[in-house]
């Protein structure tokens, strides 16, 4: 029996073999640096989004360790249970101030915290309306809420306009957007967003999973940036990301974290979020806040490396942010360029589908902060032979690197 159900399963792996989408791990051995030890090999990572360098940083590591000396490691229960630890409401404070909003409340991730969210504010009776490339958790909250939902082209507000006319109808109209769109990079048109749904009672959730940390004063995000903190009724965002801890908060008035406290099954029925990395996003926050410049570093590095592949031949997608989508089309092509690479002491990894469109396999690169631009050199001289070994870009384009 047991035999038969993993042959079934193990059929499905070889078609996905098959088809060049198969997902495997890789043991990192080191802290995410970098450098990090990749199967024993030393690699320069440009495929996480640690992009200010923030989840080894020295102050964040300290007041995770200080974290675990005073709280221990878990938190018990959910919070509601076993009651909630002070650095979860620390941190619920500092989020509050960095997005100037009345109130946060944390969860355990991002895809909990927008899986919670949606289902708790809709239902049957409601209607979703979605970018077509919103994050995996969104689509996933949508579906999970029940609500009628409608898919808006990327980034389309006539399509969205359009849309929410035909809702007309639903007790509740919820638009939800990524502000960063995570695998191109590029930023919803979020003043747009927030005209249209006013004009439509609607309200406005903006995922800022690759906002918080990279863009707006002090990393605040789009919305902040944008002045729109106050005109977005739901801000999600991780701290898993630029805040390289754990984690993740739903953030606006005082009534959507209590009625989230309340109705959010993710929030309700998990236990909370571990002290180390509630304590490691404050101090990250904290960092970001007082010295922005890290930010600054931040964009100049992906501005570099962008103008370095785009010299060498390779297309990147339009991104507007350190997302450096760079396009292949093939899946396998995708895989073969990722290898090559790795090859050359480069950990860079192939999107492919489902998690982008089919024929739009491409590789996300991320350089952060903490680069110095000998590794982004060296990442772009090994772009660049890996490149033309595999007739990926041409021997015509000059040489980029120095
Ligand atoms: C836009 C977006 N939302 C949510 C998530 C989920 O966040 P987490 O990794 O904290 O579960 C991610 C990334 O993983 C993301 O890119």
């Amino acid at each position: 029996m047991s035999r038969v159900f993993d042959s079934d399963l193990a059929t499905e792996l070889e078609d996905l073999e098959r088809r060049a989408l198969r997902r495997r791990l890789r043991t990192i051995e080191t802290a995410h640096e970098p450098y990090v030890k990749v199967d024993g090999r030393e690699m320069l990572m440009l495929a996480s989004n640690n992009y200010l360098g923030l989840a080894s940083h020295p102050e964040v590591r300290r007041a995770a360790s200080d974290a675990i000396a005073r709280y221990g490691v878990g938190a018990g229960a959910s919070r509601l249970i076993a009651g909630s630890i002070e650095p979860l409401h620390e941190l619920e404070r500092e989020i509050a101030g960095l997005k100037g909003v009345e109130a946060a409340l944390v969860f355990g991730s991002g895809y909990l915290a927008n899986l919670g969210a949606i289902t708790a504010i809709a239902g049957p009776d409601d209607a979703i309306f979605s970018d077509e490339l919103n994050h995996a958790s969104l689509i996933d909250g949508c579906r999970l809420s029940r609500a009628r939902i409608f898919i808006y082209r990327h980034r389309d507000i006539d399509h969205l306009s359009s849309l929410l006319a035909d809702a007309a109808q639903a007790r509740r109209r919820l638009v939800v957007t990524d502000s960063v769109f995570s695998m191109d990079g590029d930023l919803a048109p979020l003043a747009e967003i927030v005209d249209l749904a006013r004009k439509h009672r609607a309200a406005v959730m903006v995922d800022e999973a690759h906002g918080v940390g990279v863009i707006g004063p002090n990393g605040a995000g789009l919305a902040a940036m944008l002045g729109l903190e106050r005109e977005i009724d739901i801000h999600i965002g991780t701290l898993s990301k630029a805040l390289g801890s754990y984690g993740a908060y739903v953030a606006g008035s005082r009534t959507l974290a209590d009625f989230l406290l309340n109705r959010a099954r993710s929030f309700i029925y998990s236990t909370g979020l571990a002290p180390a990395m509630a304590a490691g996003a404050s101090a990250a926050i904290r960092l970001i806040r007082s010295a922005p410049e890290i930010i600054e570093r931040l964009w100049e590095n992906a501005g570099y490396f962008r103008a370095g592949l785009e010299r060498i031949g390779f297309k990147l997608a339009p991104t507007a942010t350190p997302i450096l989508p760079v396009m292949i089309g093939e899946s396998a092509d995708a895989i073969r360029l990722a290898n090559g690479l790795l090859e050359r002491g480069v950990y860079v990894i192939a999107i492919r589908p489902p998690t982008v469109p089919a024929g739009t396999a491409r590789l996300r690169v991320t350089p952060t902060a903490a680069h110095s631009r000998a590794d982004l050199d060296f990442a772009l001289a090994a772009f660049e032979s890996a490149g033309r070994e595999l007739g990926l870009i041409s021997a015509a384009v000059s040489r980029c690197t120095p």
